[in-house]
């Protein structure tokens, strides 16, 4: 049976872990090519090896999605290899805490930068080549944290809950070029990024994951496989009527 991305391309950075990494052998194994970005240049060649291991087409691109230069080069190195973009999985991103009155503004900007402006770029860049390719679909990786607040979450919200006016704001601009554009809101995820939180949160891992768990309405943290699966559904035709939504994937959390 063909894959549910058989004969697609599709781009996905933050690729080089957690969801990124899950999606991007669901997505190899689904029959997508890969272009995966990363910061992360050896985590990157890591997997990398391991599709082609397993029979995929993929190309990696140390990226800081944060700098327009090299998110285009991203961009042009896919053009160059596949021919054709189809699918933006517009993933990376950071978490940092901090009240309001405290945390340094480099680390606000910082957020902003990565999370918000590297998702932007990315669209810039990877949206003339999806609708010169006929049309496809990007997503863009928020929070359920665009929905609901964290302790010194005050820029991390931000960021995430602006993703997803960007969100609506795109599927206006580009739905009659045949590109639909829709967010991911992941609840607590099991990867290094949820863990960082709990030395600010003044808790140890077990702690941090005992108290998630004790509030979470499913009793468990997610794996990243469960959000690449959300993913896919937003990458592949399965969605094909669903355009500036938000799809919430967090165990219950936000129904609380
Ligand atoms: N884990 C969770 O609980 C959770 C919940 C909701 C949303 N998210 C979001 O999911 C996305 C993926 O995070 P994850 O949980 O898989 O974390 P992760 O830390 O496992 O992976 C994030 C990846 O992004 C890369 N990255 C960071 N900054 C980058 C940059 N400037 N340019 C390119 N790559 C960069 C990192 O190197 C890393 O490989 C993020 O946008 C995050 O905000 C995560």
């Amino acid at each position: 049976m063909a894959g549910k991305l058989e004969g697609k391309v599709a781009l996905i950075t933050g690729a080089a872990s957690g969801i990124g990494a899950a999606s991007a052998r669901l997505f190899a194994a689904e029959g997508a090519r890969l272009t995966l970005v990363d910061v992360n240049h050896r985590a990157l060649a890591t997997l990398v090896e391991e599709l082609e291991g397993s029979g995929a087409q993929v190309i990696s691109s140390q990226a800081d999605v944060a700098v327009p230069t090299e998110v285009a080069a991203a961009v042009d190195a896919t053009i160059a290899k596949f021919g054709h973009l189809h699918v933006l999985f517009a993933n990376a991103g950071i978490s940092r805490r901090g009240l309001a009155p405290e945390m340094l503004l480099e680390d606000f900007d910082r957020i902003m930068a990565v999370n918000l402006r590297g998702a932007f770029l990315c669209a810039r860049y990877a949206i003339p080549y999806i609708a010169r390719s006929g049309g496809g679909s990007v997503i863009f990786t928020a929070s359920e944290l665009a929905l609901v607040g964290s302790p010194g979450g005050a820029a991390y919200c931000a960021s995430k809950a602006a993703l997803l006016g960007m969100t609506r704001a795109l599927a206006l601009d580009h739905g009659k070029q045949r590109i639909r554009v829709n967010s991911l809101c992941p609840g607590a995820v099991d990867t290094p990024l949820l863990w960082s939180s709990a030395e600010w949160l003044g808790m140890s891992i077990d702690e941090y994951r005992a108290e998630i768990v004790s509030r979470m309405p499913l009793g468990r943290i997610g794996q990243p496989e469960e959000i690449a699966r959300a993913a896919l559904f937003l990458a592949s035709d399965d969605s094909s009527f669903m355009t500036g939504a938000a799809l919430v994937v967090d165990g219950g959390w936000t129904a609380r």
